[in-house]
Order: C-alpha cells, then structure tokens, then sequence
C-alpha cells in the first residue's frame, strides 16, 4: 500500500494536518510541492492526497503548478484537506478541474477550520485554545473516514461568493507580485537564513547575511511567523495602497501583534522536503 501527500504550508497548519493523517492511515509519504513534481511521482500510489491552505478564495498557485505537473494513479483514492478560516472559495473546483484533466478525481475533499495565519491583515483568530484542539479532534474524523476510503462530495463555491469573486480578488490577483515589496528587516534581523530555508515558494535569497524577497511571494507568512527575533516587517506596498479597498487598508504589522504558527510544527520541519511518517507520536509534541 503506497499513500503519499503533498503539501503546501506557509504556518504550519497543512503540514500539521498532513502529517496527523498520515499517522492515522497506516503511513505515508509526505512530499512539500517545493520538490520538482516530476521527481515525486504518484503513478504508483494507491491513496493519494493534497493539503494546503486557502489563498485568496482559491489554492495557493504553487500548488496548482505542482498538481498540474504531478504524474498520478488515475485509479487511486484521491482527498483533498484545505485548512481555511472561513472562504473555501473555489480551491475544490480548481483541484478537480486539474485532476480531471488527468482523468482522476476527487473522491473526498474537506475544508478544515483552522486558525487564521495573515498577521499582516488582522490578529490571528479564532483563538489558537480553541481551535487547535478542534483541528487535534477534526483529524481523527478526516483519518478515520480516508482510512475507510469515504467518499465525501467536495464543498463547491457558495452562490454569494461566486458572485463576489471578480469583484472582490481579480484586483487583488493582478499586484500579487507586488505584496513582498512591503517586506524588510529591521536591525533584530541576526542572518540565520531561517526565513529563506522554509519559505514554501522558494522566494528569499540571503545577500549580504540579509533576506531579499524575490516577488513570487504568496504572502504566506512563513518568514514572518517563524523569524527567531522578529526582525521581519512589514509596510504595506504601494501598490495595495492604491488598491485603497477595506482589506488593503487594514494591511500592516505592528509590534505588539501576535505572530501565529502552528504549535506542533518547528521551523525545522518546514524545511524537510520529502519526510515518511509511520505511525502515531512520530513528530514531537
Ligand atoms: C495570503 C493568505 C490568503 C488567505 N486567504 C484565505 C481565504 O481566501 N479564505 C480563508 O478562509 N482563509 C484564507 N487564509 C487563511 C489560511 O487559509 C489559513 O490560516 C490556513 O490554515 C493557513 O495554512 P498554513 O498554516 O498551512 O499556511 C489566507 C491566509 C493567507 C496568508
């Protein structure tokens, strides 16, 4: 039995939520969409599956490049697990559209509620008490029912939110290159290359002991989230302030703002590309 999983995760929430199902089915092999799909292929995988988190109603791009790319078993047990705060958007059609294109299919899709992770729009909510024992308990469920090989029906895009879609993010789409111009670091930055290491769509360089920000950011925080001493800032890009709509507006980083990552996932893991996972209590608690 092969089960592999690939993931996308800027704040540990998806990295968390794969690996806590791949404790749960027996094992699998967990493969970060870093890795060149063409070297990680699921021609030969029984279960397959994809989790990462919702971006901008939708999956994040480098996971539909790497989907896109990725070789699969047209006949294996396909799921999807998006970690989300509260728009699932399209991110389930986007992954079917791409998976049908292969012949294959979603044969279970879930949205789990996690804790919001864009400390550079709003504080993370809802409280990490409450909702990481909530996710802990959602990913027995979500195991139990992909190691019965379930068919769950994948949440499709709410009437409302398909209407509001172009109005509310094509604006926001086409700066998306813009948004890591409002990245610096300040005089805490020591150069431990932390940031660079995990960053999940490989947009840092170290020049001069300092990050750069190469604009192929999806501003998913990891930089921010995991910086040791807090020296990464944000300034909100000219470009957004343009934008001038209610969320671009709210866009900043102050000092006293909580900085969320996931609490059972280290930076370290974060930089492990390829990882198997065996059994239950493999990662540290
Ligand atoms: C750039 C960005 C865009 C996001 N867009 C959405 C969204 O459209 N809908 C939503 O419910 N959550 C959205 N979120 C929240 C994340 O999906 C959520 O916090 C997720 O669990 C983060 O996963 P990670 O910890 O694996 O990076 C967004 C977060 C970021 C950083």
């Amino acid at each position: 039995m092969k089960n592999m999983i690939y993931y996308f995760s800027g704040t540990g929430n998806s990295l968390r939520t794969a690996i806590g199902i791949a404790e749960r089915i027996g094992g699998a092999e967990i493969i970060s969409v870093r890795c060149n799909a063409e070297n990680v292929s699921a021609e030969n995988a029984d279960v397959i599956g994809f989790v990462c988190p919702v971006y901008e109603w939708d999956l994040p791009g480098t996971m539909k490049r790497f989907a896109g790319n990725l070789k699969i078993n047209p006949n294996a047990y396909i799921f999807m697990i998006a970690t989300y705060i509260a728009i699932h958007g399209k991110s389930f059609e986007t992954m079917e559209k791409i998976l049908s294109a292969k012949k294959a299919h979603l044969n279970y899709g879930m949205a789990l509620h996690s804790v919001a992770s864009q400390c550079t729009a709003y504080d993370p909510f809802p409280p990490e008490k409450l909702m990481i024992p909530y996710m802990e308990k959602k990913l027995h469920k979500i195991s139990k029912e992909i190691s019965e090989r379930k068919y769950r029906a994948y949440p499709t895009m709410a009437w409302l939110t398909r209407k509001l879609y172009s109005k509310l993010m094509t604006p926001y789409m086409k700066v998306e290159k813009e948004y890591d111009k409002g990245f610096y670091t300040d005089a805490r930055c020591v150069g431990c290359e932390i940031c660079a290491k995990i960053c999940p769509t490989q947009n840092i360089i170290i020049q001069k002991n300092r990050p750069v920000w190469n604009h192929h950011c999806h501003g998913c925080m990891a930089c921010v989230a995991y910086c040791p001493t807090k020296a990464v800032q944000f300034k909100t890009p000219e470009a957004y302030e343009r934008l001038n709509t209610v969320i671009s507006k709210r866009l900043c980083l102050p000092e006293k703002r909580k900085r969320y990552h996931n609490p059972f996932i280290k930076a370290s893991d974060l930089m492990i590309d390829k990882r198997y996972v065996n059994c239950l209590h493999s990662i540290d608690r």
